[in-house]
């Protein structure tokens, strides 16, 4: 969704703002803008359409050296277009706003109070501005609270009263919004998420939802309805300021793809003492693990499919019934839920509101929930009632890699742990299974060290319209994974499917010319896929076979494309396979001169439903 960014102390306040921008942008890029209050209480507002460069060099024709604070603004465009008069911030008398999140109520309100004269962009934030300079007299808190009391929906607000020039103000209802004190104790800064504070604070907090939070340089204040002052735990940010940067690669995604041998060590070596599953460290009690019949998995895009993973596993290691369910459906679907089931939510960001609301909704009808989480603090690992963190570190680019990768292989120590408390795993197989997991990372690294051979797979891809990818079971659940990064980068319209089901219609769309990559790496299905990649292959599809030496071909010379994968036991297959389909896609859509991090329409955290 919206980048966040406010700032009030010392520094030079417009390039705070304008750095944090840049660094919260995979945020949300359809437009941004920056508010900054002078020391003649002038809050002077600088937004344009496209990418913060846009706003970078527009600043720079008017530059404001003497600001005493002021806000940043990325767009995800909800209510209306993506335009200047829409981009935030948004001005209204003394009142400069920031918004992240949907006010439904907006419409209603702009009548009940007469706004329309004073709103002249289609946002549902210029009507919250409007809403606040109405009721101003001179009291932000009390004004803070009154408006937020009207509104119906999700916001997180950074707010400037340009008669208060010492103060910056922010409150939240399920968008998230964080806020530190600068390491100096003489500044404070508000923020989306906590990339673009690392340089700045040692540590920050969650500000707490309807809480009214004031920050002035060196010190934040929280106050609650009754205007008590709240006090906060705060994190600790738990990596190098460094790992943010791109580290000299051209795009985050290509060095997020290549750091993955690395977090798959930092999420499972805390998680291994004496070669078996040990999930001490994630404070989750040892009944979990044998207690459940049914497991319901929730998550969206990526992160589902990474739960479709782990339901094949479930069902073929644990023999327990698993479903994985479309967060965005799940709570509109009347889903049977009762103590016997453990729901497990995945979220990269921890701030997916499908996800959240569908970790609310299950808890509120009794099903007891672990969430898989990668942001520290976030919302959904804070209502979780028990949060495995994988160790992906910041993923900034919007195509999600290395976060995936963490969080199968938490899925596989937690499938193992529970295998293991079963007594279906002795203690010799538990311990090969976690080897296995160890082993990843080297076998990985092979795939990464011959990317080149991987790029050269897609001479035939870069112009497609359509594509299909077809596989059976875990090779299937990999292709979606790997279908969705081509389509969200490369605009080509892919499609996996279950090599099986294809002639039950869909290989009508097969043509002459049409790429087809086929994934074959499971031992018990390979004949079966093989002969569906015959099928494609008949009507003239341009086959780019991924499959490993294990997998007998009777005439690899048929195929004109192979890519052989290093030889693993099936269920390991998909770690060095999906890795494969993160670079055909990273390079189709580098080949294609595409802005590989920031994909057109898209946002890294989607906090509307
Ligand atoms: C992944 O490449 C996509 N950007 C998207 O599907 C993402 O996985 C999905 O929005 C879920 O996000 P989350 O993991 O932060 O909840």
């Amino acid at each position: 969704m919206c980048g966040i960014i406010g700032y009030i102390g010392h520094r030079n306040v417009e390039e705070v703002l304008l750095k944090g921008l840049q660094t919260l942008e995979y945020r949300g890029y359809d437009s941004a803008g920056v508010v900054l209050l002078d020391s003649n209480g002038t809050a002077q507002v600088q937004k344009c359409v496209g990418k913060v460069q846009n706003l970078i060099v527009q600043c720079k024709k008017a530059p404001v050296n003497d600001a005493l604070c002021g806000m940043g603004h990325t767009r995800w465009a909800t209510h209306g277009g993506v335009t200047n008069l829409n981009a935030h911030p948004h001005q209204s008398g003394k009142v400069t706003l920031i918004h992240n999140g949907i006010i439904e109520n907006y419409q209603e309100l702009a009548n009940e109070y007469h706004l329309a004269d004073q709103v002249i962009s289609e946002t549902d934030t210029e009507v919250v501005a409007a809403l606040l300079n109405r009721f101003y007299e001179g009291d932000p808190v009390k004004t803070i609270r009154t408006v937020a009391s009207k509104l119906k929906g999700t916001y997180a607000f950074g707010i400037i009263f340009s008669d208060i020039k010492d103060k910056l103000f922010a409150i939240r209802h399920v968008s998230p919004i964080i806020a530190g004190v600068g390491k100096d104790k003489k500044e404070a800064f508000l923020s989306s998420d906590v990339t673009a504070l690392s340089e700045y604070v040692a540590d920050y907090f969650v500000i707490p939802e309807d809480v009214v939070t004031i920050l002035e340089a060196g010190k934040i204040t929280l106050l609650d309805a009754c205007d008590q002052e709240v006090f906060v735990n705060h994190l600790t940010i738990d990596w190098e300021t460094g790992a943010i940067g791109k580290n000299g690669y051209e795009f985050y995604m290509e060095k997020e793809i290549m750091e993955q041998p690395q977090v798959i060590v930092n999420t499972v070596m805390p998680r291994c003492k004496d070669g078996l599953p040990d999930l001490s460290v994630d404070h989750i009690p040892d009944d979990i693990w044998t207690k459940y019949e049914k497991i319901t998995i929730i998550a969206c895009g990526t992160a589902m499919h990474a739960g479709l993973v782990a339901k094949n596993l479930m069902q073929s290691l644990l023999r327990l019934p698993v479903t994985v369910e479309i967060a965005s459906e799940y709570i509109y679907s009347d889903p049977v839920i009762d103590d016997t089931t453990l729901v497990i939510a995945i979220s990269q960001s921890g701030e997916t509101i499908d996800t959240l609301e569908a970790v609310r909704y299950a808890r509120k009808h009794g099903a007891d929930n672990l969430s898989i989480v990668n942001v520290k603090g976030s919302t959904i690992a804070r209502e979780s009632q028990f949060v495995l963190y994988t160790n992906a570190g910041p993923e900034i680019a919007v195509a999600s890699t290395k976060a995936y990768i963490t969080q199968l292989v938490s899925l596989y120590i937690l499938i193992c742990q529970m295998a293991y408390m079963r007594g279906i795993f002795l203690k010799e197989k538990a311990m090969q299974f976690m080897s296995s997991l160890l082993a990843l990372p080297g076998q990985i690294e092979q795939v990464l060290a011959d990317r080149a051979s991987v790029h050269a797979l897609t001479k035939d891809m870069i112009g497609a319209k359509d594509l299909f990818m077809i596989g059976r079971g875990l090779d299937y659940t990999a292709l979606l994974e790997g279908s969705l990064k081509l389509k969200e980068i490369s605009y080509i319209h892919s499609e996996a499917y279950a090599s099986g089901e294809l002639k039950h219609g869909t290989i009508a769309l097969i043509t002459p010319e049409t790429p087809v990559i086929t994934l074959i790496t499971q031992k018990k299905l390979a004949s079966k896929e093989l002969s569906n990649a015959i099928e494609v292959k008949a009507r003239g599809a341009k086959v780019v076979m991924l499959t490993t030496k294990a997998i007998p071909l009777e005439d690899p010379s048929q195929w004109e494309h192979i890519y052989y994968l290093p030889a693993l036991p099936s269920e390991f297959m998909i770690f060095p396979a999906v890795v494969a389909l993160q670079l055909i896609a990273f390079y189709v859509s580098k080949e294609k001169g595409l802005d590989v991090d920031k994909p057109r329409n898209l946002a890294k955290v989607v906090t509307v439903e």
